[in-house]
Order: structure tokens, then sequence, then C-alpha cells
């Protein structure tokens, strides 16, 4: 009988030889495999997991699509080794039932030229009209083990999971009539981010930290992503989408109950899903009419990125010329719980803005005004600052003495960089293929997880969606902080709130390059 994935917690040693690769074969098999993501991401970490000998030793990879390739065109993007290129191999086939057939006699033919053990990892590389569609052929086909078969088989799928809550339900409700829901791996790459992955460890393995993790001390917290780009090659989905949807529902909710959660009973995937769904249930409802405004979004004009001129958004290609599509947007999040009770959570995304840079900032409330503020002295607050991107660090903001005989204080920053104390850092595609092939579901997202986030901001995205902007957009100017509007969603507690200048916390660090997600060498 297979082991679940929480016995094999229990016994590492199943996982890995003692090689270290995984210990099951598999075939990989990529819908899609002529695509963009496929070509970009998922060959090329493919190919380093292999480099790194972290495959397992008997596995062969099938890039699957309708169209007819060459491998030097799928291969276009990394570099591959004959190794690699032994392993892989282009099936032209669509999803009818003779297509499916004449995979399913591929891979079970693979499978036995090679001493394969018929384990199947399907990633769906494909746009999501397609995500049910292939699901349905593959179970049709004979292509599913159930869950307790004697070989495994899991399906990856991509972003983006649903465009609002009926359609994420109906995409949930087809993909579980195929698979259980622990053999759907469910991707948001952010979830395998290194420096998202250690919110965890920093929250729930310092107690100096976890102590005063709470509204007792906790003033408010920041989630900040920025881009430079624009819509760019990504028109199409981008304009029926928006930002809401893009970047807010998956990467930040999925950073927030990161930030926000109870510490979990185990690290098992299910414990750490538990709690992060405890805290989506916990978000009080978006109420559209209260005063400051929940939310509000920008759209770019043109502007300047670096002195270089670039135009707004509806003059990009793909974009309709009357676009009401939100290029940013600007959130206040309260949980009603008792960790957070009155504590605002402010979530900002844009794209063309001034800088690229994911954070998060913790700022604790200020002390009482005794001691040196008599002595004219005005005390900031603490902060905890969390880079998430390009560069991965912690910074701790404080206040200390000048040097002196007189009581002047400063604000000075404690940082570490991940940069100054490892090589390397892993990619986010290498490590959640590695764990889709491993069985450890930890780092991808439950469906109960995926419809909560929907049904939190759906009012929003209706109500946004039936208030076409106008000539009210563009409101922002490319290369700026974002439209001044952001600012009305913060509220004001005994002290004033603002947004912080990230920009700030640039170059603190040297950006690491992606490197092997198992054994990051320490620096000496
Ligand atoms: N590209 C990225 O950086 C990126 C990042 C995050 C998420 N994603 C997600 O990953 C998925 C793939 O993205 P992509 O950029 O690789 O897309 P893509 O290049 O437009 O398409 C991938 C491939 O899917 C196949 N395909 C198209 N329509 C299909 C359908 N209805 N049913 C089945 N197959 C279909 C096509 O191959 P054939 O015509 O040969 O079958 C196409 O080459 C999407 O869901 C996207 O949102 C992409």
């Amino acid at each position: 009988m297979p082991m679940t994935f929480d016995e094999k917690t229990r016994s590492t040693s199943n996982f890995f030889n003692n090689k270290g690769r995984c210990t099951d074969d598999c075939l990989i098999i990529i819908f899609g495999g002529s695509g963009d993501l496929a070509k970009r991401k998922l060959f090329p970490a493919l190919g380093n997991l292999l480099f790194k000998k972290m495959l397992p030793e008997k596995f062969k990879i099938i890039a699957v699509g309708r169209k007819p390739m060459e491998n030097k065109d799928l291969l276009s993007m990394g570099k591959y080794t004959e190794d690699f290129i032994g392993h892989f191999e282009y099936l032209q086939t669509d999803y009818s039932p003779e297509g499916i057939a004449k995979l399913k006699a591929a891979a079970e033919k693979i499978c036995k030229e090679s001493g394969i053990a018929p384990n199947y990892l399907f990633y769906l590389a494909i746009p999501p009209e397609g995500y049910a569609e292939v699901a349905k052929a593959l179970k049709k086909g004979g292509m599913v083990h159930p869950p307790k078969a004697a070989n495994w088989c899991r399906l990856v799928v991509e972003k983006p999971y649903g465009k609002d809550i009926e359609s994420a339900t109906e995409l949930n409700e087809n993909l579980l009539s195929c698979f259980v829901e622990k053999q759907i791996y469910r991707i948001d790459h952010y979830l395998g981010k290194e420096a998202v992955q250690n919110l965890l460890v920093f929250r729930f393995a310092n107690s100096v930290f976890e102590a005063i993790w709470n509204h007792h001390y906790i003033e408010h917290v920041q989630i900040s992503h920025s881009e430079i780009l624009g819509a760019e090659d990504r028109a199409d989905y981008f304009d029926q989408a928006g930002l809401l949807r893009d970047m807010i529902q998956n990467h930040l909710m999925q950073i927030f109950s990161l930030v926000t959660m109870e510490p979990p009973v185990s690290l098992s995937a299910d414990a750490i899903r538990d709690e992060k769904v405890k805290v989506l249930r916990s978000l009080r409802p978006l109420d559209l009419a209260t005063q400051p405004p929940v939310a509000i979004r920008g759209q770019y004009g043109p502007g300047a990125i670096k002195d270089k001129a670039v135009g707004g958004y509806r003059q990009e290609k793909g974009i309709r010329p009357d676009s009401s599509t939100e290029t940013f947007v600007a959130i206040r999040m309260n949980i009603d719980n008792f960790r957070w009770a009155g504590v605002p959570f402010y979530l900002r995304s844009g794209k063309r803005l001034g800088r690229k840079g994911t954070e998060v900032v913790v700022t604790f409330k200020k002390l009482p005004k005794l001691l040196f503020n008599s002595r004219g002295a005005s005390l900031n607050n603490n902060r905890i600052v969390f880079k998430i991107q390009p560069q991965e660090a912690i910074l701790l903001e404080l206040t200390t003495k000048n040097p002196g005989q007189s009581f002047e204080l400063s604000d000075t920053s404690m940082n570490f960089c991940y940069s100054d104390h490892f090589d390397t850092s892993a990619d986010a595609y290498e490590r959640l293929l590695l764990d889709a092939v491993l069985g450890d579901p930890t780092l991808f997202v439950r469906s109960d997880e995926t419809e909560l986030s929907w049904k939190y901001l759906d009012p929003l995205l209706k109500n946004w969606a039936a208030n076409a902007m106008g000539d009210k957009f563009p409101n922002y100017a490319a290369g700026s902080e974002g439209p001044a509007e952001a600012a009305g969603v913060l509220t004001p507690g005994e002290e004033p709130v603002e947004w912080l200048d990230f920009a700030k916390y640039d170059n603190i660090c040297a950006p690491i390059e992606p490197g092997n997600p198992s054994t990051p060498s320490p620096k000496a």
C-alpha cells in the first residue's frame, strides 16, 4: 500500500535514496509543451533539476501539444545536456479520445521500454479554458490512477485558477470529478520563493517575534508589489483579467495568509493549509459603502521610466482603447479574530511603477510618549521589512542613540541579506516541480483556499465590472508611485499612516542567483 505524504515526511529516507535523488520513477507529461511557459520556465527548471541529480533515476518527460514541433525549437530557451535531451520527447496529439489513446499508448511504451514505473505527473501549462477539458479527457482515456492504486498520478494546474468565485468553484468541481484533492497541485509560484517560505520560519522558529505578532504590538502591515513592466505580451489575458485577479487574489493573498495564520499543529501540508484557510475565513467582508474606501483602482497613462518616455496602458498593443481594466489596486483588509482585531492590512500592487519589488512591512506601535519625546525627540515606529524580490532580505528598523553627550536619536536598521549568507537561492519553478514529483503539496493551494479568496474579493470584482472608469482613467503616470487615491484606503489610528517609501529598501542587498533548492551553500 503506498504511503501517504504524512507517512513519508515521518520517514524522509523514502523520498531520497543515498544519491540525493527522489526514488519514485515517473513520467512527467507537460500539456502545452509547445507554449511559452513550458519553453521558458518548465524545461529549464527540469534541466537544472536533472543536472543537480534531483530527479528520479528513471524518468522521462513527454511534452504534449497539438502543433508539430521540433526539439530544437522546444529547447531553444535553455542550456540542456545530452542526458536531458535523452529523457525528453515531444508528442503531437490532441485531446480527442483518439488523441488521448495515442498518449496512453506512448506513455505505456516508454514505461515498458525504459523500465519506468507508471507514475504520472501531468502538468497543465495550457490556457485555463483547456484545464477541465484535458482533465476529463485523461479520466475518460483511463490515464488517471485511482488514489489508492499502486502507482500515483498528480495533476499540476497553472494560474489563473478561475476568474471569479463561480468559475473557480466550477473548475474545482470539474477537476475533482476526475482527480481527488490530494492529486491536484494548484500552482502559485510565489509559494516557491525562498523568502516567502521563510515567513513561516521567521514567525514560528523565533520566540522573540512570535510573542509580539499580534494587535497588542502591531499597528498595521503593508504588503506591496511594484512592477516596471506594463501588460506587454500578456495584453490579451491581462486586459480581461486586471490586476486584482492577476496579483491580489493569488500571490498577495498567499503572502498575507502566511503573515497572519496561526501556528500549525505540524508542518504537514494539511496542517499548514488548514491555518491559512482559517485566517481567510476570519476576513471581514469588504464593505464597499464604507468610508474611507476599502479599495481603489488605477490605470497608468503616459509617463517616463528611468528618463525614457513610455506610453499609457490604453495605447499598448492588444489593449482596448477605452479599457477600464485596472493596472493598480490598493486595498485595506481586516481580520476579525483575537490576534488581529483592529489591525489594518494594506495591500498594494501596480504595473508600470517607478521600481520593481515585493515587500512586506510590519509596523509596530510606538511606545508611550514619555521619555525621549519629552526631550524633543520624535520616536519612530519599529518595523520589520521582508524583502521578497528581487533582493531577499529581512530588515529590523530600530531607534538608537547617536554617540555623544546628548540624547539624540537616529533610525537604524539591522539587515539580514540572503546574499551575505548564501550563494544561491531556489528557483520557484524548480522547487515546485520537485515538490510535485516528490508528492509534497505544502506549497500548492488547496481548493478551499482558492475559493475563499475569490469569495472575499467577489463583491469588489462585480462592483468594478459594473462601474467602468471611462475618462477617470488613466489616473497615474507611468513611472510614478501610483494614483494619489491610494492614500484614501489608509485609516489613521492615533498617528497618521502613509504608504511607505519602499524604494528606500532597494539596493541594501545584492540579488542572488537561482540555484539548488535543497543544498544552499552557506558562505564561509
Ligand atoms: N507564460 C508564463 O510566463 C506564465 C506565467 C504564469 C502562468 N502561466 C499560465 O500557464 C499557462 C500556459 O501559459 P503559456 O504562456 O505557455 O500559454 P501559451 O503559450 O499561449 O499556450 C501554451 C500552449 O497551450 C496549447 N493550447 C492553447 N489553447 C489550448 C486549449 N484550449 N486546450 C489545450 N491546449 C491549448 C497550445 O499548444 P498546442 O496548440 O500546440 O496544443 C499552446 O502552445 C496559462 O494558463 C498561463 O496563464 C504562464
